[in-house]
C-alpha cells in the first residue's frame, strides 16, 4: 500500500477510511516490559542517541499493538541539550535543566545549534525505522512546540504553575520573543530534517500551553507556532497537540496544523464543531480509562467514535500519553476495539 493511502495519512487529509486509524502517544514507553528491559541496558538519553536501539523501541509497539502509525522514539528536549543548558534525565525524576534560562542574558547565551549536526542520531533513527517498516504503517516524527520547550528551559523541569515562564514572558517580553525565535528556527530545521529522513507526518507537542489564557496565547505563542508550521516542508501533515486547551482550540487551529489534538477534558463533537469541519481532529480518551478493564472503558471508546460520527478526519488517540502503570493487555484491547467498532 502506498503510504499516501494509509488510513492515518488519509484521515489527516480528511479523506474517508475503512476504519478509524489509531495510535497512542507514549506507545513506546514504560508500560511495555520490552521498553523497561531496554532501559535496564541504557540510560534515557543514551537510548535516544543509539539509532539501532531507538529504532527497536519505535517498532516494538507497532508489532505488539497493531497501531496504524509508528512514532519516533526520541524526546522533545533532545534539541535543547546541545544548546548548552545542562539537560539531564535523573532516574524516575523526569528532565532537569541545570542552567535554566531566566534573563535576557541567559537567552543570548543559548547556542543556536544546527540540529543536522547536533542530533544526527535522530535522523539516523528515522531512516532505520522507515526501512524496517517497509511501508506497513507511516512514521510520525515530532518536536516540542516553542512554548512547551521554552517552559522546560525556563522552569528547569516540570512545573505546575509556570510562574518563571510567565514571569519572563510578562517582564521581559523582548527576551521572550527572542527565545521563541531561536526555538522556532532550530525546531523547523529539526522537523524538516526528520521529514527529509523519512517522517511522513509530524506532531507538534504543545503539551503545557493550556497554562495560558487566550490573550497571552495570541500575543506570546501564536505568532511563533504559526511561523514554525509555515516553515515546515509542505505536503506533510502536521498534528498540533496540547492539553488543557479547551479555550485555545480555535487559536491553535489559527496557528496551524492539519489535525488538532484534543485532550479528554472536551467532548470531541463540540470541540470539532468549534474548530470547524476544515480541520481533522485527534483524540481523546482519558489515559486513566485504560487502568480499568476493557469491558469498562469500552463505553468511553464507543462514545468517542459516536461523537466523531464516522466523519472523515478523526484519528483515535488518548488525550495524552499512555500511563506507565497501564496493563499491556488493555492497550492491545483498545486498539482492537477501535478497529472493530469503527469498521465501515
Ligand atoms: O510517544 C512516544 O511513544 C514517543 C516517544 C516520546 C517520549 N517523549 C519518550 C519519553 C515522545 C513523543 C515524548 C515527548 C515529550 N517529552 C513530551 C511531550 C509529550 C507529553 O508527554 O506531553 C514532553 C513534555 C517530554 C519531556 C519529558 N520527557 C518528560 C516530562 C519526561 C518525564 C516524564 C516521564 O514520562 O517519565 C520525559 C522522559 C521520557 N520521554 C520517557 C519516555 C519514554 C520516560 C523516560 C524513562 O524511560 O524513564
Amino acid at each position: 500500500m502506498p503510504a499516501a493511502e494509509s488510513p492515518l495519512l488519509r484521515a489527516a487529509r480528511r479523506q474517508p477510511t475503512d476504519f478509524t486509524p489509531v495510535w497512542l502517544m507514549r506507545q513506546a514507553g514504560r508500560y511495555l516490559p520490552e521498553y523497561r528491559a531496554m532501559r535496564e541496558r541504557f540510560g534515557f538519553l543514551e537510548l535516544c542517541r543509539n539509532p539501532d536501539a531507538a529504532a527497536a523501541v519505535t517498532l516494538e509497539p507497532v508489532d505488539r499493538l497493531g497501531v496504524d502509525a509508528a512514532i519516533l522514539f526520541a524526546d522533545i528536549l533532545l534539541i535543547v541539550e546541545p544548546m548548552g543548558v545542562g539537560l539531564e534525565f535523573a532516574r524516575g525524576a523526569g528532565p532537569v535543566v541545570r542552567r535554566p534560562v531566566r534573563s535576557p542574558a541567559d537567552v543570548r547565551r543559548l547556542v543556536p545549534v544546527d540540529p543536522l549536526e547536533a542530533t544526527p542520531f535522530v535522523f539516523d533513527t528515522v531512516r532505520i525505522v522507515r526501512r524496517a517498516l517497509a511501508g506497513r504503517v507511516p512514521l510520525i516524527g515530532f518536536a516540542g512546540a516553542p512554548f512547551t520547550v521554552a517552559s522546560y528551559l525556563i522552569e528547569g523541569g516540570a512545573s505546575r504553575e509556570y510562574l518563571e515562564t510567565k514571569s519572563l514572558m510578562h517582564r521581559e517580553p523582548a527576551a521572550w520573543h527572542e527565545l521563541m525565535d531561536v526555538l522556532v528556527d532550530v525546531t523547523a530545521k529539526y522537523l524538516n530534517g526528520q521529514i527529509a529522513a523519512g517522517a511522513q507526518a509530524v506532531q507538534l507537542f504543545d503539551s503545557w500551553v493550556g497554562a495560558l489564557g487566550p490573550d497571552d496565547y495570541r500575543e506570546f505563542v501564536l505568532p511563533h507556532s504559526r511561523a514554525l508550521v509555515r516553515a515546515l516542508t509542505p505536503g506533510v501533515p502536521v498534528i498540533h497537540f496540547g492539553t488543557g486547551t479547551a479555550s485555545l482550540l480555535p487559536l491553535m487551529k489559527g496557528a496551524g496544523g492539519d489535525v488538532i489534538g484534543l485532550d479528554w477534558r472536551v467532548d470531541l463533537d463540540e470541540a470539532w464543531a468549534r474548530l470547524g469541519s476544515d480541520v481533522a481532529v485527534q483524540g481523546n480518551l482519558d489515559p486513566a480509562a485504560l487502568l480499568a478493564r476493557p469491558e469498562h472503558f469500552r463505553v468511553r471508546v464507543r462514545a468517542i467514535l459516536d461523537r466523531a460520527g464516522g466523519r472523515p478526519g478523526h484519528i483515535f488517540n488518548l488525550g495524552h500519553g499512555v500511563l506507565p502503570q497501564t496493563p499491556v493487555d488493555h492497550v492491545i484491547a483498545l486498539v482492537d476495539m477501535v478497529h472493530d467498532m469503527s469498521k465501515r
